[in-house]
């Protein structure tokens, strides 16, 4: 199964990706996390995106190609993957599927957690304490908002399209919400 995770910041989408690559054993790849490890690592990469991280605006487009092209040609990917804040853009949409279409590994599903704002900002605050990641502060995460409707929503509508689109609702515990995804899965 290769699904495509969709959903604004906050609303659990690396949490419920990680519960479902230990129930399905799917390589979970997360955009973010590998930036975040760009940047730890000082690479040429993790230079150049960190300004743009630090706003709470999107890493340029083919930077980005990049290093999800990397990712996608390591072999856990056959097994299936959940993509986690990729894509980010209708360009980006776009370029997922020629390379999808290339390794032969399509998309099956793309399944979009909704949450309120109100909910976003109490899990976003309540991390920023916790973990204290560097774009969980108040304005960034405004941005991160705002780049989100912007920029992220409309890439719903390029699965919609195809039929390939549910949406599963965010709220109520990790449990809860693991629950909706895995019948979700099993009913697509
Ligand atoms: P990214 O790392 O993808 O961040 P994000 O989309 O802003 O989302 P988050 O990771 O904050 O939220 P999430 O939905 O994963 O929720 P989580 O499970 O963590 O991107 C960061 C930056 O990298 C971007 O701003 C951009 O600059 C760059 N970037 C990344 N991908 C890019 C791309 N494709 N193109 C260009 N730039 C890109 O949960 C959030 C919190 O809530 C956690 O503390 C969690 O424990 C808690 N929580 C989760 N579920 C629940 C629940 N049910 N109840 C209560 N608390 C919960
Ligand atoms: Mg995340």
């Amino acid at each position: 199964m290769r699904i495509v995770l969709l959903g604004p910041p906050g609303s659990g989408k690396g949490t419920q990706a990680a519960l479902l690559r230990d129930r399905l054993g799917l390589a979970h790849i997360s955009t973010g996390l590998l930036l975040r490890e760009a940047v730890d690592q000082r690479t040429e990469l993790g230079l150049k995106a960190k300004r743009y991280m630090d706003a709470g605006d999107l890493v340029p487009d083919d930077l980005m190609l990049g290093l999800i092209e990397e990712r996608l040609g390591q072999p856990d990917v056959s097994n299936g993957f959940i993509l986690d804040g990729y894509p980010r853009n209708l360009a980006q949409a776009e370029a997922l599927d020629q390379v999808l279409e290339r390794i032969g590994q399509p998309v099956d599903l793309a399944i979009s957690v909704t949450v309120n704002e109100g909910e976003i900002v109490d899990r976003l605050s309540k991390r920023a304490t916790e973990e204290g990641r560097s774009d969980d502060t108040e304005d960034v995460i405004r941005n991160r908002l705002r780049v989100y409707a912007e920029q992220t929503a409309p890439v719903a509508g390029h699965y919609a399209e195809r039929g390939q689109l549910r949406e599963v609702d965010g709220m109520g515990s990790v449990e809860e919400v693991h629950q909706r995804m895995l019948e979700t899965i099993a009913n697509a």
